[in-house]
């Protein structure tokens, strides 16, 4: 795919909503004149009257890789709390429920993360392994006689979401509730997650208060019985361990399924399609699966990067990329944009399994918010293609893959795929 550059520097505005739903090669023609000739771009916010918030002031968009990597080293000017992550300020509601380390600085931010750092050792990690192969091998035994599936709803979706709830220890009775609201609250900007009429912000403070409460739910019955997973270890001190409170357990749960759910999903959907556009990458890939395993996922999160963007706030004033920036300013780090830039990787826009060096920032950018997730994630990518290689091999998209329409998350929702049937191995 090559970018389209038609649309000129003044004609560019990433704040529109309609300009998500342009075609990905003008969108990416966008993002590269961006970089070209105003890489540190002042655009307004769109009015969010209509659901209760007030007109924001603007936001500088960060689109090279070189200031992105800068603002996320410096949390001490670039900070994830003041005001929040997301391009809008969050109100105070909304924060009770999406308040979670993403929107931190130190030092509670550093106190969070050492706490939930103890769900992904290598050693807890570990432990999840075995359940991601087998989940793995059961998503792809469902559809496998059939020889068709929608790949988002059959193949991709269910393994993020079963491992999450897995860890956490979540009943399977619920996980269809917990998938249903990390819709609503992610498909903010999309008709299809919010019924008509319905204010999606009340929609999404529903969906995180559903979310929270299965949460305090499960803390609750755990203070008294205590079990062997992530929830106990939170809040269940061994030794002068630090713990979560019930509140922040709550906000963390919803920061979980939301950054760790539609992301791998979303990689896992893009992968696909790119592996589908790109058959020589998915022939070089299949021949030597593990040997090429390890740059083919990199490459899939930097093609795919499922997160679109992240805000910071200046804490005083600054200069980056020789832009002077002041304390207060907001501003946007488009990761999609830092993926693509031509001074970072040889012919951005061409797939390629076995890219090396890929210093993309799929996971954000090197520093304190760097992802969490993002060995798991590696881990549930290379497994979930390890199946569909092996198992699949001849896989094509049969129609559209529809799009979110989103300026967030880089989705997919639907996407039709064929490919000869086979037998389960479970049977
Ligand atoms: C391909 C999949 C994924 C992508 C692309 C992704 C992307 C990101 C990005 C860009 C950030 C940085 C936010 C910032 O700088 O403000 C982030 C943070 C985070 N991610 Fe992921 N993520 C993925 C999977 C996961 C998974 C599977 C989990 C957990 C199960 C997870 C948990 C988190 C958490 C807890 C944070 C917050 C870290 C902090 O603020 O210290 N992510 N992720």
């Amino acid at each position: 795919m090559e970018p389209n550059r038609s649309l000129s520097l003044d004609e560019i505005d990433i704040s529109q909503i309609e300009f998500w739903s342009l075609p990905m090669e003008v969108r990416e023609g966008a993002f590269a004149t961006l970089r070209a000739e105003d890489p540190i771009r002042f655009f307004e916010e769109i009015s969010l009257a209509e659901i209760g918030l007030p007109q924001g002031p603007g936001y500088w968009a960060i689109t090279r890789h070189a200031d992105i990597q800068t603002a996320s080293r410096t949390p001490e000017i670039f900070s994830s709390a003041r005001g929040a992550t997301s391009i809008a300020d969050l109100p105070a509601e909304m924060l009770e429920f999406f308040g979670g380390m993403i929107n931190m600085d130190d030092p509670r931010h550093g106190r969070q993360r050492r706490i939930i750092s103890r769900g992904f050792t290598p050693r807890a990690l570990a432990r999840l392994e075995e359940g991601v192969a087998r989940r793995a091998s059961a998503i792809i035994d469902r559809v496998i006689e059939r020889g068709e599936c929608e790949f988002v709803a059959d193949i991709a979706a269910p393994l993020p979401l079963e491992i999450i709830c897995e860890m956490m220890g979540i009943p399977e009775s619920q996980t269809e509730m917990v998938f249903h609201n990390t819709n609503v609250i992610l498909g903010l900007g999309d008709p299809e997650f919010v019924a008509e009429g319905q204010n999606p912000l009340l929609a999404a403070m529903q969906a995180g208060s559903e979310l929270a409460a299965l949460m305090k739910e499960m803390a609750e019955e755990r203070r008294t019985t205590p079990r062997d997973d992530f929830t106990t270890a939170l809040i269940h001190a061994s030794g002068d361990e630090e713990v979560l409170t019930d509140e922040e357990l709550a906000s963390f749960f919803v920061l979980l399924v939301v950054a760790g759910n539609e992301t791998t999903r979303n990689a896992i959907s893009h992968g696909m399609k790119a592996l589908c556009d790109f058959p020589d990458e998915r022939r070089k890939w299949a021949a030597d699966f593990e040997g090429v395993a390890s740059t083919a996922v990199e490459e899939i999160v930097r093609w795919a990067t499922p997160v679109i963007q992240m805000r910071r706030s200046l804490l005083k004033d600054t200069t980056l990329g020789g832009v002077p920036l002041r304390e207060g300013d907001k501003v946007v780090l488009w990761y999609n944009s830092g993926n693509r830039d031509e001074a970072v990787f040889d012919q951005p826009h061409r797939f390629d399994v076995t890219r090396s060096p890929n210093e993309h920032i799929g996971f954000g950018g090197p520093g304190p918010h760097y992802c969490l997730g993002a060995n798991l994630a590696r881990r549930e990518i290379r497994v979930m293609f390890q199946q569909i290689l092996e198992r699949l091999p001849d896989p094509e998209i049969t129609g559209e893959a529809e799009r979110l329409r989103s300026n967030f998350i880089h989705g997919i929702k639907r996407m039709p795929c064929a490919f000869t049937p086979g037998a389960p191995r479970d049977a």
